[in-house]
């Protein structure tokens, strides 16, 4: 995945400066890999490396180089490790054509396989490569027809977009399924981007591609044909944006931008990981003598709230413990039968590193589960999985907890399938309730935040608060009470609501908050609405965060208690619902107390010792 920039001069001027600087306005996308291809002499010309474009650009000197139709990519490597090989632009065996992509090819291990049976050279681990390769064999088809698109999406599964650079016929070809992409307009340029804020000084106006359409750009504007292969009406909007937002797309703070992400996410994070390697984790759980899953903070929420995943789809009862415990209590009972599930967002964290590597050496076998597939979590497992949420920026972590708990889910019922407690039916049906969910956050979101906000409001006159849940989501009034903590510098513990009235309910008074998470479990949901009115009867200021179905807690709504409403999914996917308005309540609540929501005080992004 990554950014995708593309420029042509309707004249002749050279448009690698422009390209260049599209490319690192979108580096938040991910700066793995950097590369551009160019038209020199009517060839395609390659020039790719590892790092920002920064770096890439001084390295092969790129200022050097001069081409009017220039076609650039920035990459966050999920697909193959970031080496030079696996950059973007790729190019077909007969280098006619250079292809950049975003998203993720869901069957991209099969198509790979399927074009070296049939002889096509392909030199890299990136799923895009096969894309070039593809269209090798319909180059002289008519791209804008309603077959060509059924056969490029017939083909290929997943969540991508790409472009292509032609060179016979000096021109870019682009679609999307998903992924977002942009053209640009001038009287100079015409131009593509994956954000319209990259396009920022460049064009006057621009306009959206929608999924299943295809844009044809040359240097006498763009074409944009239907998924039906009907030309459109090209009907562009003036850009007009505030350039204070150009470096972090259009967001305030990365954090906001990181959780508004979170949908398109989880369709990323479900495309990467490739199913022959899924069902090789399953194995590897179904399998295990004995299980431990192993992180830090936000990562070991994850990993908690998996274990309820692994006890009910698959039987099985995994130990979760904190990396920095594990090697103190656990090793001697590590031997050559136990599996180490490793989570690390990073891929670096101290802890985790140094505890998978004494487990090793104790002979287990590790499954990685990481977002940065160059890391050394990922070359220490003896298998890895991508959480494929894109570069996470502010330290705060959010879509990337959502992303982690979405691969510990697939893992399970994996576990499941193989042991036989799911039927295939049903493993699909709950896949597609990801989509959905997706589909539905995305829709949802603005009404959520509009809700968090108002509870952010009332938080910020209180002086420390609760968050509380039980069961499934008992982990993420953990995880809730360490985002306040690190966004806004709000004191909050989590708390287990059996535990409520047991010790810490003697805090509660006014002048302090308590979150409730409605638990999922239906006995656990019924006793907390008793917990709720005690909370309430003392004066405390009360939020509850629930799904938008639950009737009885629409009706709790009154001065003293305030409602977020989450998007109502099925049991398993709750805690990646619930896990948004609690991440909006504390990046709206840092906002509000004007806090340094992407980097707060003495924290660092990986704790590397
Ligand atoms: C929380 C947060 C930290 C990290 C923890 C582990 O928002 O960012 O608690 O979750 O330091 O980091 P990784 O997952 O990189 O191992």
């Amino acid at each position: 995945m990554g950014g995708i920039f593309a420029a042509i001069s309707k004249r002749s001027e050279n448009t690698v400066p422009i390209v260049i600087e599209g490319l690192r306005r979108l580096k938040y996308r991910g700066a793995d890999n950097s590369g551009i291809a160019v038209l020199l002499d009517g060839r395609i010309e390659i020039f790719k490396e590892v790092g920002s474009i920064e770096a890439v650009s001084a390295k092969l000197g790129l200022e050097n180089i001069s081409s009017r139709i220039v076609l650039g990519h920035t990459r966050f490597a999920t697909h193959g490790r970031p080496t030079v090989e696996n950059a973007h632009p790729h190019t077909d065996c007969g280098r006619r054509i250079a292809v950049v992509g975003d998203g993720a090819l869901a069957n991209y291990e099969d198509l790979r396989d399927k074009l070296l049976m049939e002889g096509h050279k392909i030199t890299s681990r990136s799923d895009f490569e096969v894309v070039a390769h593809i269209f090798e064999s319909l180059l002289n088809k008519e791209y804008q027809s309603s077959e060509f698109l059924k056969e490029i999406y017939s083909k290929m599964e997943g969540y991508f977009s790409f472009a292509v650079l032609e060179a016979e016929k000096q021109r870019i070809i682009a679609t999307t399924n998903g992924p977002k992409l942009f053209y640009g307009l001038s009287d100079k340029y015409v131009l593509l981007s994956s954000s319209q804020y990259a396009l920022h000084g460049f064009a006057d106006q621009y306009g959206e591609l929608s999924p299943g359409e295809l844009i044809i750009l040359s240097k006498d504007g763009p074409t944009i044909y239907t998924s039906e292969g009907l030309a459109k009406q090209v009907q562009s909007l003036p850009l007009q944006l505030d350039p204070i937002l150009v470096e972090k797309g259009g967001y305030k703070h990365h954090m906001l931008r990181e959780i508004n992400e979170v949908p398109e996410a989880l369709l990323r994070t479900l495309s990467s990981v490739q199913k022959r390697y899924l069902n090789l984790a399953g194995r590897l759980v179904t399998g295990a003598d004995n299980i431990y899953i192993i992180a830090n903070g936000t990562s070991l929420h994850a990993g908690m709230i998996a274990s309820y995943y692994f006890s009910e789809l698959a039987g099985i009862s995994p130990i979760v413990t904190s990396a920095a415990e594990f090697p103190l209590y656990y090793l001697e009972n590590v031997g050559p039968g136990t599996l180490v599930i490793a989570i690390s967002q990073s891929g670096e964290t101290g802890d985790v590193l140094s505890s998978l590597y004494e487990a090793k050496l104790r002979g287990a076998t590790i499954l990685g589960i990481t977002n940065y597939v160059g890391s050394r979590l990922a070359r220490l497992s003896n298998l890895y999985l991508p959480i494929a949420a894109g570069p996470e920026l502010a330290v705060p972590a959010t879509k990337t907890f959502t992303s982690t708990l979405q691969v510990l889910y697939l893992v399970a019922l994996s576990s499941s399938r193989q042991k036989g407690k799911i039927e295939e039916s049903e493993h699909k049906a709950r896949l597609e309730a990801i989509k959905k969910l997706a589909q539905s956050l995305d829709e949802r979101l603005a009404f959520i935040d509009s809700e968090a906000m108002k509870a952010a409001e009332k938080i910020s006159l209180c002086r420390s608060g609760y968050v509380v849940s039980r069961g499934l989501t008992y982990p993420l009034a953990l995880e809730g009470a360490l985002k306040l903590k690190e966004a806004s510098y709000f004191h909050a513990e989590g708390v287990e609501a059996g535990e409520f009235k047991h010790g810490p309910f003697v805090l509660v008074e006014q002048g302090f908050a308590t979150i409730f998470i409605m638990p999922v479990e239906k006995v656990s949901s019924e006793a907390t609405y008793p917990l709720i009115e005690m909370a309430r009867q003392t004066g405390a200021t009360v939020i509850v965060i629930g799904s938008e179905n639950n009737q009885k807690l629409l009706e709790l709504s009154q001065d003293d208690v305030t409602i977020i409403r989450a998007v109502e999914t099925e049991r398993h996917l709750a805690p990646i619902s619930l896990a948004l308005p609690l991440q909006l309540l504390a990046y709206r609540l840092g906002e509000k107390l004007n806090r340094p929501i992407d980097t707060p005080r003495h924290l660092v992004k990986a704790v590397t010792q």
